[in-house]
Protein backbone atom coordinates (compact mmCIF):
# COMPACT_ATOMS: atom_id res chain seq x y z
CA UNK A 1 0.00 0.00 0.00
CA UNK A 2 1.27 3.11 -1.11
CA UNK A 3 1.30 6.15 1.26
CA UNK A 4 0.01 8.22 -1.47
CA UNK A 5 -2.76 5.98 -2.15
CA UNK A 6 -6.08 8.09 -1.75
CA UNK A 7 -7.48 7.76 1.46
CA UNK A 8 -11.31 8.07 0.91
CA UNK A 9 -14.71 8.23 2.94
CA UNK A 10 -18.13 6.42 1.14
CA UNK A 11 -21.27 7.05 2.30
CA UNK A 12 -24.51 4.57 1.16
CA UNK A 13 -28.06 5.16 1.95
CA UNK A 14 -29.81 4.17 -1.63
CA UNK A 15 -32.08 1.46 0.23
CA UNK A 16 -32.21 0.40 3.88
CA UNK A 17 -28.53 -0.15 5.25
CA UNK A 18 -26.60 3.26 5.99
CA UNK A 19 -23.16 2.30 5.27
CA UNK A 20 -20.40 4.44 6.04
CA UNK A 21 -16.52 2.85 4.48
CA UNK A 22 -13.12 3.71 4.59
CA UNK A 23 -10.69 3.27 2.04
CA UNK A 24 -7.35 3.77 1.40
CA UNK A 25 -6.35 2.69 -2.30
CA UNK A 26 -7.71 -0.74 -2.28
CA UNK A 27 -7.47 -1.51 1.17
CA UNK A 28 -10.56 -1.41 3.31
CA UNK A 29 -10.00 0.60 6.89
CA UNK A 30 -13.66 0.57 7.70
CA UNK A 31 -17.17 -0.93 7.11
CA UNK A 32 -19.60 0.17 9.57
CA UNK A 33 -23.40 -0.36 8.37
CA UNK A 34 -26.36 0.72 10.09
CA UNK A 35 -29.38 -1.53 9.13
CA UNK A 36 -33.06 -0.67 9.34
CA UNK A 37 -33.95 -4.29 7.83
CA UNK A 38 -35.98 -5.68 11.11
CA UNK A 39 -37.99 -2.53 11.25
CA UNK A 40 -39.14 -2.68 7.51
CA UNK A 41 -39.49 -6.66 8.04
CA UNK A 42 -42.67 -6.69 9.35
CA UNK A 43 -43.88 -4.86 6.10
CA UNK A 44 -42.73 -7.46 4.22
CA UNK A 45 -40.28 -5.17 2.14
CA UNK A 46 -38.33 -1.76 2.40
CA UNK A 47 -40.74 1.25 3.36
CA UNK A 48 -39.39 4.46 1.81
CA UNK A 49 -40.37 6.90 4.38
CA UNK A 50 -39.27 4.32 7.32
CA UNK A 51 -35.28 3.68 5.68
CA UNK A 52 -34.88 7.98 5.24
CA UNK A 53 -35.47 8.35 8.54
CA UNK A 54 -33.70 5.69 9.90
CA UNK A 55 -30.40 7.02 7.70
CA UNK A 56 -31.02 10.56 9.43
CA UNK A 57 -30.89 8.96 12.99
CA UNK A 58 -28.11 6.55 11.73
CA UNK A 59 -25.57 8.50 9.61
CA UNK A 60 -23.68 10.65 12.15
CA UNK A 61 -22.71 8.09 14.63
CA UNK A 62 -22.26 5.34 11.63
CA UNK A 63 -19.45 8.02 10.10
CA UNK A 64 -18.13 8.15 13.75
CA UNK A 65 -17.81 4.92 14.11
CA UNK A 66 -16.32 4.40 10.87
CA UNK A 67 -13.50 7.15 11.62
CA UNK A 68 -12.65 5.35 15.11
CA UNK A 69 -12.34 1.93 13.18
CA UNK A 70 -10.07 3.46 11.07
CA UNK A 71 -8.06 5.29 13.40
CA UNK A 72 -8.26 8.22 11.14
CA UNK A 73 -9.36 11.94 11.51
CA UNK A 74 -11.80 13.39 9.01
CA UNK A 75 -9.42 16.15 8.00
CA UNK A 76 -6.43 13.25 6.73
CA UNK A 77 -9.22 12.35 4.06
CA UNK A 78 -8.79 13.06 0.56
CA UNK A 79 -12.16 13.41 -0.33
CA UNK A 80 -15.84 12.32 0.22
CA UNK A 81 -17.65 9.94 -1.74
CA UNK A 82 -21.56 9.12 -1.68
CA UNK A 83 -24.42 7.10 -3.57
CA UNK A 84 -26.10 9.70 -5.97
CA UNK A 85 -28.12 7.41 -7.36
CA UNK A 86 -29.70 4.89 -8.72
CA UNK A 87 -31.92 4.08 -5.44
CA UNK A 88 -34.87 5.60 -3.03
CA UNK A 89 -34.92 9.42 -3.51
CA UNK A 90 -35.32 10.22 -0.20
CA UNK A 91 -32.94 8.07 1.25
CA UNK A 92 -30.40 9.03 -1.34
CA UNK A 93 -31.07 12.27 0.01
CA UNK A 94 -30.08 11.37 3.36
CA UNK A 95 -26.75 10.29 2.07
CA UNK A 96 -25.38 13.22 -0.22
CA UNK A 97 -26.76 15.65 2.42
CA UNK A 98 -24.54 14.42 4.98
CA UNK A 99 -21.59 14.23 2.26
CA UNK A 100 -22.38 17.19 1.03
CA UNK A 101 -21.60 19.13 4.32
CA UNK A 102 -19.17 16.94 5.39
CA UNK A 103 -17.22 17.98 2.22
CA UNK A 104 -17.87 21.66 2.80
CA UNK A 105 -17.14 22.03 6.49
CA UNK A 106 -13.31 19.87 5.66
CA UNK A 107 -12.90 21.76 2.63
CA UNK A 108 -12.36 18.15 0.40
CA UNK A 109 -13.70 17.24 -2.46
CA UNK A 110 -17.15 15.59 -3.13
CA UNK A 111 -17.55 12.50 -5.33
CA UNK A 112 -21.22 11.53 -6.39
CA UNK A 113 -21.03 8.02 -7.72
CA UNK A 114 -23.50 5.30 -8.87
CA UNK A 115 -24.65 2.86 -7.11
CA UNK A 116 -24.45 -0.35 -9.42
CA UNK A 117 -20.67 0.92 -10.74
CA UNK A 118 -20.01 0.45 -6.73
CA UNK A 119 -21.01 -2.92 -6.55
CA UNK A 120 -18.62 -3.61 -8.66
CA UNK A 121 -15.48 -1.80 -7.59
CA UNK A 122 -16.08 -3.10 -3.61
CA UNK A 123 -14.64 -6.53 -5.52
CA UNK A 124 -10.88 -4.59 -5.82
CA UNK A 125 -11.09 -4.51 -1.52
CA UNK A 126 -10.85 -8.18 -2.14
CA UNK A 127 -9.36 -9.55 -5.37
CA UNK A 128 -7.21 -6.08 -5.95
CA UNK A 129 -7.43 -3.93 -9.18
CA UNK A 130 -10.47 -5.31 -11.38
CA UNK A 131 -9.54 -6.59 -14.92
CA UNK A 132 -10.27 -4.49 -17.72
CA UNK A 133 -12.62 -5.40 -19.30
CA UNK A 134 -14.66 -6.97 -16.73
CA UNK A 135 -18.60 -8.46 -17.22
CA UNK A 136 -20.51 -7.79 -13.94
CA UNK A 137 -23.27 -9.79 -12.69
CA UNK A 138 -25.02 -7.76 -10.51
CA UNK A 139 -28.31 -9.26 -9.03
CA UNK A 140 -30.09 -7.80 -6.04
CA UNK A 141 -33.26 -7.24 -4.41
CA UNK A 142 -33.44 -3.77 -6.41
CA UNK A 143 -31.27 -4.76 -9.87
CA UNK A 144 -30.69 -7.80 -11.93
CA UNK A 145 -27.64 -6.59 -14.97
CA UNK A 146 -25.25 -7.47 -16.66
CA UNK A 147 -22.76 -4.67 -17.27
CA UNK A 148 -19.47 -4.65 -18.74
CA UNK A 149 -16.84 -2.16 -18.46
CA UNK A 150 -13.38 -1.71 -19.81
CA UNK A 151 -12.93 1.07 -16.85
CA UNK A 152 -15.18 1.20 -13.29
CA UNK A 153 -14.75 5.14 -13.49
CA UNK A 154 -15.65 6.05 -17.02
CA UNK A 155 -16.85 3.47 -18.97
CA UNK A 156 -20.09 0.65 -17.91
CA UNK A 157 -22.14 -0.82 -20.47
CA UNK A 158 -25.45 -2.48 -20.30
CA UNK A 159 -25.54 -5.65 -21.81
CA UNK A 160 -28.79 -6.93 -20.60
CA UNK A 161 -31.22 -6.89 -17.58
CA UNK A 162 -34.38 -7.84 -15.68
CA UNK A 163 -37.62 -6.63 -17.48
CA UNK A 164 -39.71 -7.50 -14.07
CA UNK A 165 -38.80 -8.58 -11.01
CA UNK A 166 -35.21 -8.27 -9.36
CA UNK A 167 -34.02 -11.77 -8.69
CA UNK A 168 -33.95 -10.79 -5.20
CA UNK A 169 -37.10 -9.60 -5.33
CA UNK A 170 -37.83 -12.87 -6.75
CA UNK A 171 -36.82 -14.80 -3.47
CA UNK A 172 -38.25 -12.12 -1.05
CA UNK A 173 -41.67 -13.10 -2.53
CA UNK A 174 -41.28 -16.84 -2.77
CA UNK A 175 -40.32 -16.55 0.72
CA UNK A 176 -43.23 -14.44 1.29
CA UNK A 177 -45.59 -17.22 -0.47
CA UNK A 178 -44.21 -19.88 1.83
CA UNK A 179 -44.31 -17.70 4.96
CA UNK A 180 -40.49 -17.61 5.54
CA UNK A 181 -40.05 -13.78 6.18
CA UNK A 182 -38.35 -10.94 4.94
CA UNK A 183 -35.89 -10.79 3.57
CA UNK A 184 -36.13 -14.07 1.63
CA UNK A 185 -33.04 -14.80 -0.04
CA UNK A 186 -30.89 -16.22 3.33
CA UNK A 187 -33.44 -18.49 4.21
CA UNK A 188 -34.08 -19.90 0.82
CA UNK A 189 -30.80 -20.41 0.01
CA UNK A 190 -30.26 -22.30 3.99
CA UNK A 191 -33.56 -24.66 3.13
CA UNK A 192 -32.31 -25.33 -0.17
CA UNK A 193 -29.45 -27.12 1.16
CA UNK A 194 -31.53 -29.92 2.08
CA UNK A 195 -34.30 -29.93 -0.99
CA UNK A 196 -33.67 -31.53 -4.45
CA UNK A 197 -33.08 -28.55 -6.93
CA UNK A 198 -34.86 -31.52 -9.74
CA UNK A 199 -37.81 -32.02 -7.36
CA UNK A 200 -39.85 -29.71 -9.62
CA UNK A 201 -39.01 -28.31 -13.15
CA UNK A 202 -39.94 -24.38 -12.73
CA UNK A 203 -39.24 -22.37 -15.95
CA UNK A 204 -36.30 -20.72 -16.66
CA UNK A 205 -38.05 -17.58 -17.69
CA UNK A 206 -36.21 -15.52 -21.59
CA UNK A 207 -34.38 -18.71 -22.38
CA UNK A 208 -35.70 -19.46 -25.77
CA UNK A 209 -33.96 -19.40 -28.94
CA UNK A 210 -36.02 -16.12 -30.08
CA UNK A 211 -35.27 -14.30 -26.57
CA UNK A 212 -33.16 -11.84 -26.08
CA UNK A 213 -29.59 -13.65 -24.65
CA UNK A 214 -28.93 -11.55 -21.82
CA UNK A 215 -32.22 -10.01 -20.48
CA UNK A 216 -33.86 -11.55 -17.74
CA UNK A 217 -37.88 -12.27 -16.23
CA UNK A 218 -38.21 -13.90 -12.65
CA UNK A 219 -42.30 -13.03 -13.06
CA UNK A 220 -43.29 -16.29 -14.82
CA UNK A 221 -41.02 -18.36 -12.37
CA UNK A 222 -42.69 -16.82 -9.11
CA UNK A 223 -46.07 -16.94 -11.38
CA UNK A 224 -45.43 -20.49 -11.39
CA UNK A 225 -44.20 -21.44 -7.98
CA UNK A 226 -46.70 -19.83 -6.27
CA UNK A 227 -49.63 -21.72 -8.06
CA UNK A 228 -47.78 -25.11 -7.58
CA UNK A 229 -47.88 -24.02 -3.85
CA UNK A 230 -51.43 -23.18 -4.14
CA UNK A 231 -52.17 -26.11 -5.89
CA UNK A 232 -50.08 -28.44 -3.34
CA UNK A 233 -52.14 -26.69 -0.01
CA UNK A 234 -55.98 -26.91 -2.04
CA UNK A 235 -55.36 -30.46 -2.69
CA UNK A 236 -54.47 -30.46 0.95
CA UNK A 237 -50.85 -31.86 0.91
CA UNK A 238 -48.00 -30.94 2.39
CA UNK A 239 -45.64 -28.10 0.92
CA UNK A 240 -42.45 -29.66 0.59
CA UNK A 241 -40.84 -26.62 1.34
CA UNK A 242 -37.43 -27.67 0.99
CA UNK A 243 -37.69 -28.80 -2.20
CA UNK A 244 -39.33 -26.01 -3.46
CA UNK A 245 -36.62 -23.71 -2.23
CA UNK A 246 -34.02 -25.96 -4.47
CA UNK A 247 -36.17 -26.42 -7.24
CA UNK A 248 -36.45 -22.38 -7.15
CA UNK A 249 -33.37 -21.33 -6.34
CA UNK A 250 -32.36 -23.18 -9.40
CA UNK A 251 -34.34 -22.24 -11.78
CA UNK A 252 -32.94 -18.34 -10.87
CA UNK A 253 -29.28 -19.23 -10.74
CA UNK A 254 -29.24 -21.42 -13.87
CA UNK A 255 -30.45 -18.90 -15.76
CA UNK A 256 -28.38 -15.43 -14.33
CA UNK A 257 -25.01 -17.63 -14.34
CA UNK A 258 -25.80 -19.17 -18.10
CA UNK A 259 -26.39 -15.91 -19.29
CA UNK A 260 -23.47 -14.72 -18.01
CA UNK A 261 -21.54 -17.18 -19.19
CA UNK A 262 -22.52 -16.53 -22.54
CA UNK A 263 -22.08 -12.54 -22.68
CA UNK A 264 -18.32 -13.15 -21.61
CA UNK A 265 -17.74 -15.65 -24.18
CA UNK A 266 -19.64 -13.71 -26.68
CA UNK A 267 -17.74 -10.56 -25.86
CA UNK A 268 -14.22 -12.37 -25.09
CA UNK A 269 -14.22 -11.36 -21.79
CA UNK A 270 -12.32 -14.23 -19.89
CA UNK A 271 -13.04 -11.86 -15.96
CA UNK A 272 -16.51 -11.98 -14.79
CA UNK A 273 -17.97 -10.65 -11.47
CA UNK A 274 -21.07 -10.89 -9.14
CA UNK A 275 -21.96 -8.91 -6.78
CA UNK A 276 -25.21 -7.35 -4.73
CA UNK A 277 -27.54 -9.21 -1.95
CA UNK A 278 -27.87 -11.86 -4.33
CA UNK A 279 -24.10 -12.93 -5.34
CA UNK A 280 -24.60 -14.08 -1.22
CA UNK A 281 -26.22 -17.39 -2.24
CA UNK A 282 -24.31 -20.40 -2.05
CA UNK A 283 -25.62 -21.87 -4.71
CA UNK A 284 -25.24 -19.14 -6.90
CA UNK A 285 -21.93 -18.75 -6.39
CA UNK A 286 -20.97 -23.01 -6.49
CA UNK A 287 -22.79 -23.18 -10.00
CA UNK A 288 -20.91 -19.49 -10.90
CA UNK A 289 -17.28 -20.96 -9.95
CA UNK A 290 -18.24 -24.37 -12.12
CA UNK A 291 -19.69 -23.05 -15.11
CA UNK A 292 -16.55 -20.42 -15.38
CA UNK A 293 -13.77 -22.79 -14.86
CA UNK A 294 -16.16 -25.21 -18.44
CA UNK A 295 -15.30 -22.16 -20.12
CA UNK A 296 -11.93 -20.75 -19.37
CA UNK A 297 -13.73 -17.66 -17.32
CA UNK A 298 -12.24 -16.20 -14.27
CA UNK A 299 -14.84 -16.04 -11.55
CA UNK A 300 -14.45 -12.70 -8.68
CA UNK A 301 -17.20 -12.56 -5.96
CA UNK A 302 -16.31 -10.67 -3.23
CA UNK A 303 -17.34 -11.97 0.35
CA UNK A 304 -20.81 -11.42 1.31
CA UNK A 305 -20.59 -8.83 3.67
CA UNK A 306 -19.26 -6.27 0.28
CA UNK A 307 -21.61 -8.15 -1.75
CA UNK A 308 -24.74 -6.45 0.12
CA UNK A 309 -25.29 -2.66 0.18
CA UNK A 310 -22.17 -1.07 2.54
CA UNK A 311 -20.64 2.25 2.39
CA UNK A 312 -17.13 0.72 1.66
CA UNK A 313 -18.21 -0.11 -2.17
CA UNK A 314 -18.47 3.45 -2.41
CA UNK A 315 -15.80 4.58 -0.75
CA UNK A 316 -13.88 1.89 -2.75
CA UNK A 317 -15.14 3.80 -6.42
CA UNK A 318 -14.65 6.95 -4.65
CA UNK A 319 -10.49 5.85 -4.04
CA UNK A 320 -10.61 5.01 -7.88
CA UNK A 321 -11.90 8.22 -8.81
CA UNK A 322 -9.20 10.16 -6.92
CA UNK A 323 -6.56 7.48 -8.30
CA UNK A 324 -7.15 8.08 -12.14
CA UNK A 325 -8.02 12.32 -11.49
CA UNK A 326 -11.92 12.19 -12.43
CA UNK A 327 -13.64 15.09 -11.88
CA UNK A 328 -15.42 15.79 -8.16
CA UNK A 329 -18.40 16.66 -8.03
CA UNK A 330 -19.45 20.41 -7.20
CA UNK A 331 -21.78 21.19 -3.82
CA UNK A 332 -25.03 21.51 -6.26
CA UNK A 333 -25.06 17.36 -6.39
CA UNK A 334 -28.74 16.53 -6.34
CA UNK A 335 -29.38 12.69 -5.91
CA UNK A 336 -30.50 11.19 -8.91
CA UNK A 337 -33.39 8.01 -8.18
CA UNK A 338 -32.27 6.99 -11.92
CA UNK A 339 -29.39 7.77 -12.49
CA UNK A 340 -28.41 5.86 -15.47
CA UNK A 341 -26.06 2.83 -15.28
CA UNK A 342 -23.52 4.28 -17.68
CA UNK A 343 -22.71 7.30 -15.44
CA UNK A 344 -20.61 5.84 -13.05
CA UNK A 345 -20.13 9.58 -11.47
CA UNK A 346 -21.50 12.68 -11.49
CA UNK A 347 -18.48 14.96 -12.51
CA UNK A 348 -19.72 18.86 -11.61
CA UNK A 349 -21.42 21.56 -13.85
CA UNK A 350 -18.10 23.23 -14.24
CA UNK A 351 -16.81 19.77 -15.90
CA UNK A 352 -17.18 20.15 -19.71
CA UNK A 353 -17.31 16.75 -20.85
CA UNK A 354 -17.90 16.83 -25.02
CA UNK A 355 -19.04 12.76 -24.35
CA UNK A 356 -22.17 14.12 -22.78
CA UNK A 357 -23.33 17.76 -24.63
CA UNK A 358 -26.39 15.92 -26.09
CA UNK A 359 -27.52 14.52 -22.32
CA UNK A 360 -26.52 17.98 -20.79
CA UNK A 361 -29.01 19.61 -23.65
CA UNK A 362 -31.62 17.27 -22.99
CA UNK A 363 -31.68 17.82 -18.81
CA UNK A 364 -32.05 21.32 -18.84
CA UNK A 365 -34.52 21.50 -21.50
CA UNK A 366 -36.63 19.05 -19.20
CA UNK A 367 -36.05 21.40 -16.74
CA UNK A 368 -37.60 24.19 -18.33
CA UNK A 369 -40.43 22.05 -18.55
CA UNK A 370 -41.44 21.66 -15.23
CA UNK A 371 -40.44 24.51 -13.98
O1 LIG B 1 -27.78 -5.68 -2.38
P1 LIG B 1 -28.84 -5.82 -1.35
O2 LIG B 1 -28.42 -5.88 0.10
O3 LIG B 1 -29.86 -4.64 -1.44
C1 LIG B 1 -30.40 -4.20 -2.64
O4 LIG B 1 -29.78 -3.30 -3.26
O5 LIG B 1 -31.45 -4.75 -3.00
O6 LIG B 1 -29.68 -7.12 -1.73
C2 LIG B 1 -30.76 -7.59 -0.95
C3 LIG B 1 -31.40 -8.77 -1.65
C4 LIG B 1 -32.66 -9.26 -0.99
O7 LIG B 1 -33.64 -9.44 -2.00
C5 LIG B 1 -32.26 -10.60 -0.39
O8 LIG B 1 -33.32 -11.54 -0.33
C6 LIG B 1 -31.18 -11.05 -1.34
O9 LIG B 1 -30.48 -9.87 -1.68
N1 LIG B 1 -30.26 -12.01 -0.73
C7 LIG B 1 -30.13 -13.30 -1.15
C8 LIG B 1 -29.23 -13.93 -0.26
N2 LIG B 1 -28.83 -13.00 0.66
C9 LIG B 1 -29.48 -11.84 0.36
N3 LIG B 1 -30.71 -13.94 -2.17
C10 LIG B 1 -30.38 -15.23 -2.34
N4 LIG B 1 -29.54 -15.91 -1.54
C11 LIG B 1 -28.93 -15.30 -0.49
N5 LIG B 1 -28.10 -15.98 0.29
ZN1 LIG C 1 -27.41 -2.58 -4.08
Amino acid sequence: MAADEPLVLGIETSCDETGVGIVHGTTLLADAVASSVDTHARFGGVVPEIASRAHLEAMVPTIERALKTAGISAKDLDGIAVTAGPGLAGALLVGVSAAKAYAYALGKPLYGVNHLASHICVDQLEHGKLPEPTMALLVSGGHSSLLLSSDITSDVRPMGATIDDAAGEAFDKIARVLDLGFPGGPVIDRLAKEGDPKAIAFPRGLSGSRDPAYDFSFSGLKTAVARWIEAKRAAGEDVPVRDVAASFQEAVVDVLTRKAVRACKDEGVDHLMIGGGVAANSRLRALAQERCERAGIRLRVPRPGLCTDNGAMVAALGSEMVARNRPASDLELSADSSLPVTDPHVPGAHHHDHAHDHDHVHEVSKENLYS
